[in-house]
């Protein structure tokens, strides 16, 4: 049903609604965590929305919903972060920050459509994802569930996962809704603390934090989640210039928006900003909040609030009106469950479409002629404690952790971890493979560093698999210290003391501290949590079984207290230099390398088209894919403009020796920025244009583009 003839439905529906019916529409009941009896208590109430249950129990709440006065059948939202991942049997994919080093939408939107097929199979119609937070305080817990640093990369993929998880009609039986989350700026709390105060102006905001949501609007993505935390200190839970002026008004956003976890009661209980739940209840709505998640006594606070003041019945009227509209969009008062495709949960199809995102997240950041592996090298030593971690290698958001946490919960194949797959590539090619955990991520009795350091003795060339476990990931898993944890430095530089080719390869949730890994490795591998299949990608690239094209979607910091250092800061003295560390961070965002090399020539920039036009040539001997990145500087502004801000990109496959003329077509908002009044605006003048394989200075060719 297209959304005008739902709203005109949605509406009649209201109309003969009692304000019980109306304000239970309004509550997520948190199945797993009231339990099942409580769950259908809710359910005979009219509760429009349950989360985290799946299959059977969903579909007993279902039955019980559309057996209620009006049957309006209930919505049920899970956090499919990186596939269906809650779902033990379900497909696995990279992280969102492991799949962005893909740059590739195409990628990102396949993703999205074999995850929504999961979701709907599973009795299920809504996800919790994209995150379109942007990672630049790289201590947040949650880095690994964004798009990385910036804003136009992350709008670009968030956009695409969208389509793919919502497809053309929200009423298809394999396609679910997205939620754009977390609505707004959450991400840049103050020292990278979860949820608490994001010190930022409006026009920082605009500039920075809205832009990939208002691609997500654009994209037609039906649902927003409101954030966590406060911006200048008004809690997003009650921002409504942000929640309604913005997002409604200005972005033309028409579906609804629910709160995050227990927002309505944090403005009592942590924020403090509110007296009491009914306040707070009332407060919530009139902002913009259609949907409560889990602060189940935003019911009788509300039905209270209508009571004493029944002016309150409007922000509920406009509440429901959102939900039921997007419900009969959907088709669920037909067909309250998505047919979804049965049999198709983990099946060949999907994980060979996870295989194929792990390659694409392969990241190469150094390569002195290690990679891909000599036929010289006979023997080699997998060494180091995420060589053979799955939990490690999933990172958040599956069955082994948040939100419901199991370690113990035995790992359900079909998965390879990096040890796997360098054994069974390495039967395949020959050579022997060894292996030694060396030691944890936190110091135990258990590390063996000398067992590693002998094992490394024995072996050609050693890869060393470092990197964080889901303790230190997550919520409320914020690091004041991104160096590698418990001894494995140590190790590191033990085994790099053998003299031996070795290769560092980071399976990690996010950028870590590896200054002494860069420095002594021969290559540097980053793969980030490459979900089920990540193990087979890394192996498959050592053994030179594709050629890796991944980059960077956010830069790596030499040192903690060089955090933030993203590559699009404002310009000021001395080139942001500290006594103690260079500027520029250990890696850059849009590094990657690839066992060939790439020129780029012949740069053009017409101010009439808007075109840019190049020559890529492949110069080495491999064919490979290039990710050519387009920046731009405005070179006088009337508010500070970063000092370069990517506004375009595409990929080149060529073979050796092949050379392509290419050229992208620019947008003139590429060049706009937000100016002191908070407007954006495009100020006539002169931009440089900058095209290349990274943010770095030097691996970017300038042009000149004046515009009136
Ligand atoms: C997180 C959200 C998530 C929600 C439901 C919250 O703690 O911030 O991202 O979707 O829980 O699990």
């Amino acid at each position: 049903m297209k959304r005008n003839e739902a709203k005109q439905k949605a509406a009649e529906l209201l109309a003969k609604m009692t304000l019980e019916e109306k304000v239970a529409q309004m509550v997520q009941v948190p199945y797993k965590m009231v339990g099942r009896e409580e769950s259908i208590r809710w359910a005979e109430m009219g509760a429009g929305s349950f989360l985290h249950v799946l299959g059977d129990d969903a579909r007993e709440i279902q039955r019980v919903a559309r057996k209620t006065r009006l049957g309006i059948p209930v919505l049920f939202g899970i956090d499919a972060i990186h596939g269906h991942g809650l779902n033990d049997h379900a497909t696995i994919f990279p992280s969102q920050l492991a799949a962005a080093c893909s740059w590739d939408p195409e990628q990102l939107e396949t993703i999205g459509t074999i995850t929504a097929r999961e979701v709907a199979t599973d009795g299920l119609h809504w996800t919790f994802s994209p995150v379109l937070c942007l990672g630049r305080d790289t201590r947040w817990g949650r880095v690994d569930e964004t798009f990385g640093e910036d804003p136009f990369l992350a709008g670009i993929l968030g956009a695409a996962i969208i389509r793919g998880y919502q497809g053309e009609d929200l009423s298809d039986h394999e396609h679910i809704l997205a939620c754009a989350k977390h609505y707004l700026g959450y991400g840049e709390a103050v020292g990278a603390r979860d949820a608490c105060d994001t010190e930022c102006t409006m026009r920082k905001i605009r500039e920075v934090f809205l832009p990939p949501f208002a691609r997500a609007v654009e994209a037609g993505c039906a649902t927003i989640m409101t954030a966590y935390g406060s911006i200048d200190g008004t809690p997003l839970t009650i921002h409504r210039p942000l929640l309604h002026d913005v997002l409604r008004d200005e972005l033309g956003f028409d579906g609804f928006v629910v709160t995050d976890w227990d927002n309505a009661r944090s403005l009592v209980t942590r924020q403090q900003v509110m007296e009491n739940l009914e306040e707070a209840a009332v407060a919530a709505a009139a902002a913009g909040n259609d949907m409560i998640m889990t602060t189940l006594e935003f019911y009788d606070a509300m039905l209270k609030a209508v009571a004493r003041d029944p002016r309150q019945l409007r922000a509920v009227d406009d509440a429901v009106l959102h939900i039921l509209t997007i419900k009969y969009e959907m088709g669920l008062f037909e067909q309250p469950e998505k047919k979804g495709r049965p049999g198709c949960i983990g099946c060949r199809e999907h994980t060979d479409a996870a295989l194929e995102a792990a390659r694409r997240t392969v990241t190469l950041l150094k390569n002195e002629d290690m990679l891909p592996l000599s036929r010289a090298i006979r023997t080699v030593a997998v060494i180091g404690p995420n060589a053979d971690d799955i939990q490690a290698q999933y990172g958040d958001w599956t069955y082994f952790s948040h939100p419901m946490p199991d370690k113990d919960h035995p790992p359900v194949r079909p998965f390879v971890t990096f040890r796997e797959g360098m054994e069974q590539l390495g039967d395949r090619h020959g050579v022997r493979i060894l292996y030694a955990r060396g030691c944890g991520h936190l110091p135990s009795p258990e590390d063996n560093l000398e067992e590693a350091f002998q094992l490394g003795a024995q072996a050609d060339a050693i890869f060393f698999a470092c990197g964080d476990m889901i303790d230190q990931i997550g919520e409320s898993k914020d690091r004041a210290d991104l160096s590698l944890s418990g001894r494995q430095d140590e190790l590191f530089a033990r085994l790099a003391a053998l003299g031996k080719p070795i290769c560092t390869v980071l399976i990690s949730s996010k950028p870590l501290c590896i200054p002494l890994e860069a420095d002594r490795s021969g290559a540097v591998i980053c793969a980030f949590n490459g979900g089920m299949f990540g193990g087979q990608a890394i192996a498959e690239a050592v053994f030179g079984e594709f050629n890796p094209s991944g980059h960077l979607p956010i830069s790596f910091p030499r040192h903690s207290g060089q955090v933030p250092v993203y590559y699009n800061f404002l310009p000021g003295w001395h080139n942001g230099k500290y006594c103690d560390l260079p500027a520029a961070p250990l890696y850059a965002f849009g590094e990657g390398l690839s066992y060939t090399t790439f020129r780029l020539e012949n740069l053009r920039a017409d101010p009439e088209t808007l075109q840019v036009h190049f020559r890529l040539s492949n110069t080495g001997s491999r064919a490979g894919t290039a990710l050519v990145q387009i920046y731009q500087q405005d070179l006088v502004s009337s508010v500070l403009t970063p000092v370069k801000r990517l506004i375009a990109f595409t990929h080149g496959f060529l073979e050796p020796g092949q050379t392509e003329e290419m050229s992208i077509f620019l947008a003139r908002e590429d060049f706009a920025l937000i100016n002191a009044a908070g407007k954006s605006v495009v100020e006539p003048g002169q931009f440089r244009i900058l095209a290349g394989f990274s943010s770095k200075d030097e691996d970017l060719t300038e042009t000149m583009i004046r515009l009136s």
